[in-house]
């Protein structure tokens, strides 16, 4: 049976798929709703900085006795991770140097495990089931295709001693359901600290003027207003970098999520001109322009705090 978030609902939005809208109005900074990760990665690159399990950041976090390789806060936190870090702990000792598969393996490997342990329908998956997540993979091209059959064979080689493999056409799938719904944890500045999957998050669709944003509370994702919203409305968030001008936004939108964008900002262009000027590299950077970009990205960055403040407060 589907569950429910209060205040929310699942519906057909028209060609967007199925998409996620509001019941009750709900004002700017307000939390719509948190989701729990499904499954969840530590990229390689922050091991040491941040607890495998719980994402916090701290000095002299505790090392895992037989890999040494993964840091946690204390016992709690390295025994609540066994379970996902078994996959790698043995399998780093012994292929030491030459272990080296990519998060996206890491993640699909976790993401299997999970599925064989949690038969029920669980916590983040109130709204929209991992099997239920759309996965293009009929619009997958050759390019893509053969980094995700390098990724497989990384899954394969790396931990098919702990996890029985599904086969080939259904990993793909779940490769592809992972591309286009995976979500990138970031810390206070922006920074990338791991990979994430969030099912009920996945049902929300695209916007270049969006409604809500998706920030990170440990491996938890909230999903806070920006704009007020009215009974009726779509959830929407940004998959891409605004800084962009529309043409290189749809770019983007086609090849990593096979649509292009019709909402009011890419139909009328209006911000183009603005972006370009900031984007031609064989320009010479005028001082006002880097000002204003500096600017700019400072003011996103106090408005994202501004943001998390509010929902301490609320
Ligand atoms: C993360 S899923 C969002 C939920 C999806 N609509 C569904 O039914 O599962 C991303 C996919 O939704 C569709 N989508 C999202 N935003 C869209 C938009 N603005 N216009 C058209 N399709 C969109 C695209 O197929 C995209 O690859
Ligand atoms: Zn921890
Ligand atoms: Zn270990
Ligand atoms: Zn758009």
């Amino acid at each position: 049976m589907m569950g429910s978030i209060e205040g929310l609902e699942r519906f057909d939005s028209p060609g967007k798929g199925r998409g996620l809208r509001v019941t009750r109005p709900f004002k700017v900074g307000e939390l719509l709703f948190s989701s729990p990760a499904y499954s969840f990665v530590l990229s390689l690159s922050e091991r040491g900085c941040y607890c495998e399990f719980c994402f916090t950041r701290k000095e002299g976090l505790a090392r895992c006795g037989k890999c040494k390789k993964a840091f946690y806060c204390g016992v709690k936190c390295q025994k609540g991770d066994w379970a996902m870090h078994k996959l790698e702990c043995s399998a780093m000792t012994a292929f030491g140097e030459n272990w080296c598969p990519s998060e996206m393996s890491r993640l699909v490997a976790r993401i299997l495990a999970k599925k064989k342990m949690q038969k029920e329908r669980c916590a983040s998956e109130r709204i929209l089931l991992i099997e239920e997540i759309q996965s293009h993979v009929e619009d997958v091209d050759n390019e893509k295709r053969e980094m995700t059959e390098s990724d497989i064979a990384g899954l394969h080689r790396f931990f098919s001693k702990h996890l029985e493999l599904p086969d080939h056409k259904d990993l793909l799938t779940l490769f592809s359901q992972v591309a286009c719904n995976g979500f990138t944890i970031e810390d206070d500045e922006l920074s990338h600290m791991g990979t994430a999957i969030y099912p009920d998050v996945a049902l929300i669709n695209h916007s270049c003027l969006p409604s809500v944003i998706v920030t990170y509370k440990g491996t938890s994702a909230e999903v806070r207003a920006v704009k007020n919203m009215n009974p009726g409305d779509e959830v929407l968030i940004s998959y891409i970098d605004l800084l962009y001008p529309t043409d290189d936004r749809n770019n983007r939108l086609r090849e990593f999520y096979y649509f292009t964008c019709q909402c009011q900002e890419c139909k009328t262009k209006s911000s183009d001109k603005a972006k370009l000027k900031v984007r031609k590299q064989s320009d010479p950077i005028e001082q006002e322009v880097i000002s204003n970009m500096v600017r700019y990205a400072r003011k996103t960055i106090r408005e994202f705090r501004a943001l998390k403040r509010i929902k301490n407060i609320l």
